[in-house]
């Protein structure tokens, strides 16, 4: 199979293609997903909740991150797969390199990073470096405790305008790709419009040019509250495989999200 780089993505842009994404955690999963056809996949620091029980992102180490990397690779060797990087390990760019370095030695395509305009410097730093960057703006789980809960961003005209201006300098820094989590859907399209990179959403609506779930959210085993975006795609069949079919070929068409799915 021919590995997915982000120049396809770039292009799939261009052709309005919209293509799903998911997280991954293990070898087995990811070789499933890839099999399927899913073309994108990240090593979220979700793994703090879906794999080790935490309430919150904020335990999950780089080492933690790269063990889960490394397994990923060897499932999917042809995805393009995006590793995050947790909480404080890109406080300085500095610390950016050297822990961007561990993922992309596990074998990352490319590395996510949390927050706005204050990040420009690393996201520079990184990709002279030749670390791709993903950016990832609205609902920032690692700021959980910043914003007082898992809450919508950008509902307000001001927090809108931010949102887009810091989207447009991790542009110009030179972000590849860039992840927005809970926005309304009409700050989302403003957003996917006003980039020339691709834009990957998740509770931003089916505007952007992709879409990522969590995968336990995909299969329904969330465990605790269940995001309003999230869609159990194996409830119809009860095949995983199919689960993932059907999700991919939602997303593709713009089916899925749908507005109850969206946040307005
Ligand atoms: O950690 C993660 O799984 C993520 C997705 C929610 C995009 O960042």
């Amino acid at each position: 199979m021919k590995p997915t780089t982000v120049t396809h993505l770039r292009q799939w842009k261009q052709e309005q293609r919209k293509f799903a994404s998911l997280t991954a955690y293990d070898a087995s999963f990811a070789k499933l997903f890839e099999e399927q056809g899913v073309k994108v996949l990240l090593v979220g620091d979700s793994l703090g909740m879906t794999l080790q029980g935490h309430d919150s992102t904020l335990p999950v180490t780089v080492a933690d991150v790269a063990y889960h990397t490394r397994a990923v690779r060897r499932g999917a060797p042809a995805c393009l797969l995006l590793a995050d990087l947790p909480f404080m390990s890109y406080a300085t760019p500095q610390l950016a390199c050297t822990n961007a370095a561990e993922l992309m030695q596990a074998g990352a395509n490319m590395v996510k990073l949390e927050g706005g305009s204050w990040l420009c410097e690393t996201v520079k730093m990184l990709t002279e470096r030749a670390v791709p960057v993903c950016g990832h703006l609205g609902l920032t789980p690692q700021s959980v405790n910043v914003f007082g809960g898992y809450k919508v961003q950008g509902r307000d005209e001001l927090a809108a305008k931010q949102l887009l201006e810091d989207a447009q300098n991790l542009e110009l820094a030179g972000i590849q790709l860039l992840v927005l989590e809970c926005v309304p859907t009409e700050l989302a399209r403003k957003v996917t419009e006003a980039l020339t990179i691709p834009v990957i959403g998740i509770g931003a609506g089916n505007v952007t040019d992709g879409q990522i779930l969590v995968m336990h959210d995909a299969f329904g085993i969330t465990g605790g509250h269940t995001p309003k975006f999230a869609k159990n795609f194996l409830a119809q069949s009860g095949d995983i495989r199919l689960a993932v079919q059907q999700y991919i070929q939602d997303v593709e068409q713009g089916i899925y999200p749908a507005e109850e799915h969206s946040f307005n």
